[in-house]
């Protein structure tokens, strides 16, 4: 995924839209560029890099005009070079484009369009968007007009900004998110409303299969027909304006130290009863996610059947397009989502309403995709989550779903929040052994996280934040399965972490333990209970037995996040990831 930003206005444009960028750079920074409009002319600069490296190299903020687009980008098709970096102009050199997305039919229209004689300079399929533009522009002289042609051209999911030589901006949305910022005398057009929040907080979501034209007369919505759209302006709460990393050297340290507080937010919600309610109604219940949201399916399935006595059947969100029977009729699914804009839960989506199935959704960005395709949406108000590796979302994802648990089994789990949270104050503040454990896995190239019933889905997301911050090869295992295959990868050179906190799980977990110690391997353990076996012993606080999930993954969030520093890896834009993935 990458981010899309555009501006008209008074101001001089480059610099704010380099501000935009910036903010939005967890969606992709791979590459980034500018274009603006000055004296009747587009003047475009783009670099490969983060935005104030390539900004401190060329000045991108340094470009004349007050009308502009720019772009970071996550690479999918063409490799990580400057001829691929956004934006692309087409070969008048009248329009530049910043796309974000895929457009499947690509190949198909850049051959048509070669054999109208244009050339191409990159390796995208943006560039062909530019170039069919100006092809459209060109047979009809009207922006308008050769917009419309051009998405219903285009094959895919999208969305993109459009700068023409004329100071007029388009833009439009086809599954993808375009969000418009209407400031004083100013237009913003952005992925995401991080991208102008600091300048206004007055927002147009744009409807899917909508397209916007900013010119001197203002601003016109329209769908893909030219009919001309009614727009609601909505207010973007304040909150969202919050992403400074204050004294933290990082937004995911930062975000790991605001979960004491987070996980009290989250469970103040009062759609929680309804959200119960639909629960109890449902005849088939299903939940799906991906990545870290996909463990929190993980940890609910457990929780469900021990605790609400309910069946619910986990579901990987991008294998279900390759079982779409999977969904009973007239079922109903939760999805988790951080972003609300992950393609393979918005996919997910698609394939379960075509049978008919409800759908309740938990996610951080109220106003995303996944929350208007949805019968409820829950919040977890945890604040805009920028470091790319989820940490305080899956909490505030595992507390709204224990709270939701909790009344299924009306208070049989009652958890006590005020001990959750000083309980993940004192790991919190207890770090130093996590630091000096880090300094050993510099040069560590694989570890395994063990757990066993519900610690297991906490042992792999373990390994997905090791794998995500250190770039080590990191499984979690079932620890019961030790023994039928993975015990033959246990010797002197691995490291392996026990989670195995003092519950029903502890002696068994414990054998497994020793079996591989037993191999040479050297043993992290995540324990209230200290034990010999520990090569090394983090101690987590004593906690009600259904509680340690809420707590256990803190140490090994603070590890992964240690680790990455002494592997000078960047913690808060891991390579080749993205917050949230808009393309399938
Ligand atoms: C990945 C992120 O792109 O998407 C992960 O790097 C995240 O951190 C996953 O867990 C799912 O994202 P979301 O927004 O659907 O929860």
């Amino acid at each position: 995924m990458c981010s899309i930003i555009g501006y008209s206005g008074l101001d001089s444009a480059a610099p704010i839209l380099v501000k935009g960028l910036q903010k939005m750079e967890y969606r992709g920074y791979d590459s980034v560029g500018i274009a603006t409009e000055s004296g009747k002319k587009i003047i475009l600069k783009k670099g490969v890099g983060k935005v104030v490296e390539v900004n401190n190299s060329i000045m991108l903020d340094a470009l004349p005009g007050n009308i502009g687009i720019g772009h970071t980008r996550w690479a999918t098709h063409g490799k990580v070079t400057e001829k691929n970096a956004h934006p692309h102009s087409c070969n008048s050199g009248k329009i530049a484009i910043v796309h974000n997305g895929i457009i499947e039919n690509f190949e198909e229209l850049k051959s048509e369009l070669q054999n109208k004689g244009y050339k191409f300079q990159s390796e995208t399929d943006t560039e062909v968007i530019a170039n069919l533009i100006q092809l459209n522009f060109d047979e009809t002289m009207n922006i308008k007009q050769s917009i419309m042609k051009t998405v219903n051209q285009l094959k895919g999911h999208y969305s993109f900004v459009v700068i023409f030589e004329d100071g007029t901006l388009a833009a439009a949305r086809f599954h993808e998110p375009l969000i418009v910022g209407v400031g004083k005398n100013s237009h913003y057009i952005s992925s995401d409303v991080l991208g102008f929040i600091e300048k206004t907080d007055d927002a147009i979501y744009v409807d899917n299969e909508d397209f916007v034209i900013v010119d001197g007369s203002g601003i016109h919505i329209f769908d893909f027909d030219g009919t001309l759209v009614k727009y609601q302006i909505t207010k973007v709460s304040k909150e969202f304006a919050d992403v400074y990393k204050g004294d933290f050297a990082h937004f995911t340290l930062k975000e790991i130290s605001e979960q004491p507080d987070t996980i009290l937010r989250a469970i103040d919600n009062n759609q929680i009863e309804e959200f119960v309610d639909n629960i109890k109604q449902a005849k088939n219940l299903y939940i799906t996610g991906s990545g870290t949201s996909y463990n929190a399916a993980e940890i609910t399935k457990y929780l469900m059947s021990k605790f609400a006595k309910i069946k619910i059947n986990t579901l990987i969100s991008s294998e279900l397009p390759f079982s779409p029977n999977e969904i009973e009729p007239n079922s109903t699914l939760i999805t988790i989502s951080q972003s609300g804009e992950s393609a393979d839960v918005l996919e997910a989506v698609k394939i379960a309403k075509e049978s008919n199935a409800k759908i309740l959704s938990i996610v951080n960005l109220l106003n995303s995709s996944l929350s208007q395709q949805s019968s409820l949406a829950i919040g977890l108000n945890c604040g805009p989550e920028i470091g790319v590796a989820a940490t305080k979302s899956f909490t505030s994802q595992l507390s709204i779903l224990y709270k939701i648990c909790d009344q299924l089994c009306n208070g049989c789990i009652n958890p006590d929040w005020e001990k959750v949270s000083s309980a993940i104050s004192l790991i919190l503040s207890n770090n130093s052994k996590v630091k000096e454990i880090a300094k050993n896995l510099r040069d560590v190239s694989d570890i395994y996280v063990l757990g066993r019933g519900i610690h297991l889905p906490i042992a792999k997301e373990a390994a997905l934040k090791l794998k995500e911050l250190t770039y080590i090869h990191a499984e979690g295992i079932p620890a019961g399965e030790l023994k039928h295959g993975p015990l033959a990868l246990m010797d002197s050179n691995v490291y392996v972490i026990i989670i195995n906190p003092n519950d029903s799980t502890y002696n068994d977990t414990l054998n497994s333990a020793n079996e591989i110690k037993a191999r040479g391997a050297k043993i992290i353990g995540i324990s209230d209970k200290k034990s010999s076996v520990y090569d090394y012993w983090i101690d987590i606080p004593s906690i009600d037995e259904a509680l340690y999930p809420l707590i256990e993954i803190v140490p090994i969030q603070l590890l992964s996040y240690y680790s990455a520093l002494e592997k000078k890896t960047d913690p808060d834009y891991p390579r080749n990831l993205a917050k949230s993935v808009t393309v399938k």
